[in-house]
């Protein structure tokens, strides 16, 4: 396994990967990798000859008052994990190298981005899909993997790899979740075990959502109001947003169609989780 510094050198290396036909693989993460990070891994490693992961926790995506300082980082451990998994690169670049001084470019995907997340984040994803277009450029994959738990993320990047012709395709990997049911996040080690123990009730409130919808129920208001109660009934969960929305352009929808998306984002004092469904025909 190759750990690579350079965007330069990637950019060479990747490019010398395709010139021998080989299909590069790709998963951008922001390091501490977990049991969700690892399954993506696996996903593209089906799917190509040579697999590529990136460690970069990105400034851009963080709001002033976010946890980029205490986000947390160990790259001794990330690099174990991606060795066991026989990643072959490891593209691990300093702030510096992505944002050299000067850098004043930004992709930004309309209207999407202001929605659900884009509401308390308002400048996230502007730096998701600027440092994963950057990112694209330097590792040049065929295929990128990204999970399901930040769904709207994924969306967000489709539409951009559509609007702007990137020619990789993008897959999705399901949320993988703790035993009792918590999704997995490097940001769910910030909980106390008080908040820990509550937080069951992200993924507590979907499955009352897929009983209700199961059992027949189409109206999202009452959907809605289900969820946000098991939500509540955790004394420390302060509801960030509760929707229930198109995926296509993530407009709420009133009435449960054939596609939806439930997505839930929910505060344990500073620290933010978030959960969804998303059934797509
Ligand atoms: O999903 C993440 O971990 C990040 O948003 C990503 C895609 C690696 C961009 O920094």
């Amino acid at each position: 396994m190759k750990v690579i510094n350079s965007a330069d050198e990637m950019q060479k290396t990747a490019e010398s990967i395709r010139l021998q036909g080989k299909r590069i693989g790709f998963v951008p993460t922001m390091g501490y990798l977990h049991e969700g990070h690892l399954s993506l891994m696996r996903i593209a490693r089906k799917q190509c000859d040579t697999l590529v992961c990136s460690i970069f926790v990105n400034p851009t995506q963080f709001g002033p008052d976010e946890d980029l300082d205490r986000y947390p980082r160990d790259f001794d451990r990330d690099e174990r994990f991606c060795r066991e998994e026989n990643v072959d690169i490891v593209f691990y670049p300093s702030a510096k190298e992505m944002y050299p001084s000067g850098f004043s470019t930004y992709v930004l995907v309309e209207n999407l981005g202001r929605k659900l997340c884009g509401i308390s984040r308002p400048t996230h994803f502007r730096g998701v899909t600027t440092i994963v277009a950057k990112l694209f450029n330097l590792v040049k994959p065929h295929v990128a993997v990204f999970g399901q738990k930040d769904a709207q993320q994924f969306l967000i990047l489709k539409r951009m790899v559509r609007d702007l012709n990137f020619d990789v395709d993008l897959m999705m990997g399901p949320i993988i979740r703790e035993k009792d049911g918590l999704a997995m996040s490097s940001r769910n080690r910030y909980l106390t075990g008080r908040q820990r123990e509550q937080a069951t009730v992200l993924y507590k409130s979907l499955c009352t959502a897929e009983e209700m919808i199961a059992g027949g129920e189409k109206k999202a208001e009452t959907i809605l109001e289900k969820v946000k109660t098991v939500i509540t009934s955790a004394p420390d969960a302060r509801i960030d947003y509760v929707e229930l929305v198109d995926p296509g352009n993530l407009e709420p929808l009133t009435v449960i169609g054939d596609s939806y998306l439930i997505a839930v984002a929910v505060y344990f004092d500073k620290t933010r989780l978030i959960d969804n469904i998303l059934k797509t025909d």
